[in-house]
């Protein structure tokens, strides 16, 4: 049974997926013009952040907002504030690639408390309450994976290639990891990255730059699957210094190691 918070979010969630899969479908056929899908991409993505806006205003009027498209919006309760990220994967979503996520994490007086992570091209529904478990689909409770090794680990990653000083370093911890892990992936959608590695697909996570609306909602489910999250200094985890590195406690220790050597 899911509470009536998680209700609010992930009717918010479902309607905001309706409307970015009625325009995944639509991509598709864009893909072939010259000017390519670029534009009407952007539009289903202030589409789908509208609609959570609307849904999540009117079931609770008084919370604050961040979020990717509209930024802050204040709120009259000074407690509750809800980080959104309408189309977590827009690459993904521009290349008619099925691994996007509408993410909506509630913050209260500072500490992520709920959070919904919606694929809805894979069917799969994230969900998790502070104390209550993370849950795949309301069915199966997740748990983050088991191995104890790097070198017998999935590694999933974010790279990218705007040429920032972080980028760069990126590419250099990569060139660590890769070779001391068993494999790297790159979802392209940081939300579900995290979720993955709190269902044990992956046994680890790390990225640099990432926005507080990218690290919210999957934090919470790894919380909740027993997980830990921390920066490449191995500060306890946090959703304004853009660093993640996530997995069980050892696989989080042996990365944060790596990563750590990396100037
Ligand atoms: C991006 C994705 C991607 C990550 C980028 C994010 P967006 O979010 O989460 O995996 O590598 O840093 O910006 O732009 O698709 O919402
Ligand atoms: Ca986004
Ligand atoms: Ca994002």
């Amino acid at each position: 049974m899911r509470s009536a918070l998680l209700n609010i979010m992930v009717q918010a969630a479902t309607k905001a997926a309706r409307s970015l899969t009625r325009d995944f479908n639509e991509v598709e056929n864009l893909q072939v013009s010259r000017k390519g899908p670029a534009d009407f991409v952007s539009l289903a993505d202030k589409r789908a952040e509208q609609i959570v806006f609307d849904e999540l205003r009117k079931a609770r009027p008084t919370y604050a907002f961040l979020m990717e498209e509209r930024g802050e919006v204040a709120g009259t309760d000074g407690q509750h504030r809800w980080i959104v990220d309408p189309l977590d994967g827009t690459t993904n979503f521009l290349h008619g690639i099925p691994v996007f996520a509408v993410a909506i994490a509630l913050e209260r007086n500072g500490e992520i408390v709920a959070s919904v992570v919606l694929n809805p091209a894979m069917d799969e529904l994230y969900t998790a309450e502070k104390g209550g478990g993370a849950w795949l689909n309301d069915r199966k409770r997740l748990r983050v994976g088991g191995r104890k090794h790097l070198a017998d680990c999935v590694i999933s990653t974010g790279i990218n290639s705007r040429g920032s000083a972080g980028d760069v370093r990126q590419l250099r911890q990569l060139a660590q990891v890769a070779p001391a892990a068993a494999g790297i992936r790159r979802t392209g959608c940081a939300a579900i990255d995290l979720a993955w590695v709190a269902a044990g697909r992956f046994d680890a996570f790390w990225e640099d730059q990432l926005q507080p609306w990218d690290i919210a909602p999957g934090w919470l489910l790894l919380r909740e699957a027993g997980g830990t999250m921390s920066d490449f200094a191995g500060k306890p985890g946090s959703i304004w210094n853009g660093q993640v590195i996530a997995g069980n406690e050892d696989v989080h220790g042996q990365l944060l190691k790596v990563i750590k050597a990396v100037p």
